[in-house]
């Protein structure tokens, strides 16, 4: 039984541009979605790619957003892809390996701790760690930006999701979480880089951290707090321990700085990026921020209150996206645009190729904050904007991200008297979320 979007015949789909040996390896590195969006230009929706050893089938486009919505879960798995990454923890199972029923079910248990929902109340708490990481800075030096991102935004999805610092595991949680991704995820390191020492090192020190965070929350007694995402693990043990053993319980710990450090930090990046790029967007939320300070703490409804600011964020992560493409296997053979893909297939969703289309985006490359706003609404249309994936494993924590990263802006931009390099030029490196380059820096005239 196959499901069909289209009835043209049936043929192996175009193979990409490539190199001998290397084949799209070269181009998948330096510009994923650029050569995604590129390949679907000349080839249409369906292609093959050869990137070194991988061999993978893409489809892209909003039809194939649209395919991956309605019948992902009958045609997808996630668990070849994901499930390598369970085994470097013991761990037999996680939320992103899990498919079907069982990742339903893991879902519903983590859903409440990565809600917007959570960060409810704690706006103080994310201001305090930004004006913490400002304290830090000197006035006339320039601040490397995503390394301060990264530092401000585990401290706070450590506060928020677990009610644990993780300060002092900071440059651990970093080197473990990149070397994962890159020897698990994007397969750009061998095996062999998890022998190195200083990861090994590094994960036996954040193992040890998770561990005494978990007992942490075991002898404290119950009701001192809303529960969080700690809790909610230990709950669901408690009521099936076989469905969540120790090492899967230790293991879904860390899953806020797997998913949510990387992602948010770099969209982070990128938002000041543009909105140093872009001067008179940049004074017109300063404007909505000064007005929402000026009443106050913040609250939900004062940072919803901010729409230049929210239409910034999706403009720059529709420009930039953190999470261009997702890999899967074909548990069920499927046709789409007339291509048989067969069961066993290793398949590249181009979620985000439809962000770059002028049939959906007027002049798609260049930062336009108006396409956001009615009656324009480039976005609103379906499998058109997904900077948080598509299907069953749509970000669990989208909401909490743009929360967190409304708020950190605001915060910034209150605290803290920034200014461009106009000689500094974009560069974006993926490592392996893409994020602007080492040598973004703005410089910090001051406090505000
Ligand atoms: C701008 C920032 C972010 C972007 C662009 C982003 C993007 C994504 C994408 C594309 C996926 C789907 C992966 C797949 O299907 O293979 C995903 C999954 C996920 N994200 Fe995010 N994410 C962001 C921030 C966060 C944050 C801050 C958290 C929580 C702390 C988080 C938690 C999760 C979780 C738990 C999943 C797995 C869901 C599941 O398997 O059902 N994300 N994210």
């Amino acid at each position: 039984m196959t499901t069909s979007v289209s009835n043209r015949k049936s043929s192996l789909p175009p193979l990409a541009d490539g190199e001998f040996i290397l084949g799209s390896a070269r181009a998948m590195l330096a510009n994923p979605i650029g050569f995604l969006t590129e390949q679907y230009l000349k080839h249409g929706s369906v292609f093959r790619i050869q990137a070194a050893t991988q061999r993978l089938t893409v489809i892209a486009g909003a039809q194939a957003n649209q395919f991956v919505t309605k019948e992902g879960t009958n045609h997808f798995r996630s668990w070849e892809v994901w499930h390598p990454q369970d085994t470097e923890f013991g761990a037999k199972s996680s939320m992103i390996s899990l498919d079907g029923a069982d990742h339903a079910q893991m879902r519903k248990i983590q859903k409440r701790a990565y809600a917007r929902s959570a960060v409810d109340g704690r706006y103080n708490d994310i201001l305090g760690i930004v004006q913490t990481e400002i304290d830090t800075w000197q006035p006339g030096q320039p601040v490397s930006v995503t390394a301060a991102m990264k530092r401000i935004v585990t401290e706070q999805l450590g506060q928020i999701t677990t009610n644990t610092s993780p300060r002092e595991h900071i440059p651990d949680l970093l080197k473990m979480v990149r070397t994962m991704l890159f020897v698990y995820v994007t397969k750009q390191y061998p095996k062999i880089m998890l022998l190195d020492p200083r990861y090994q090192r590094s994960k036996a020190r954040i193992v040890n951290f998770v561990r005494e965070m978990v007992q942490a929350h075991r002898d404290m007694p119950k009701g001192t707090r809303a529960p969080d995402l700690i809790d909610d693990l230990i709950q669901a043990q408690q009521d099936d321990p076989k469905f969540i053993p120790e090492a899967d319980l230790l293991f879904a710990a860390m899953g806020p700085y797997i998913a949510g450090l990387d992602t948010a930090a770099n969209a982070l990046s990128f938002i000041l990026y543009t909105l140093h790029q872009h001067p008179q967007v940049l004074e017109q939320v300063k404007t909505e921020v000064d007005t929402a300070f000026s009443k106050g703490d913040l609250t939900a409804e004062s940072v919803r209150g901010m729409d230049v600011l929210h239409r910034v964020i999706l403009e720059t992560l529709r420009l930039y996206p953190i999470a261009p493409a997702l890999t899967r296997t074909v548990s069920k053979t499927f046709k789409f645009d007339g291509y048989t893909i067969a069961e066993g297939t290793g398949v590249l969703i181009g979620t985000t190729v439809p962000h770059f289309l002028p049939e959906h985006y007027k002049n798609p490359h260049s930062f336009d904050i108006e396409r956001f706003a009615a009656p324009r609404a480039e976005h609103r249309r379906p499998g058109v904007y997904v900077p948080f994936g598509v299907g069953s494993h749509t970000c669990l924590g989208a909401g909490m991200a743009e929360a967190i990263i409304m708020v950190s802006v605001a915060g910034i931009i209150r605290g803290a008297k920034l200014e461009a390099d106009p000689k500094y030029k974009l560069k974006i490196i993926s490592t392996p979320t893409p994020s602007p380059d080492d040598k973004f820096a703005l410089k910090f005239l001051g406090k505000q």
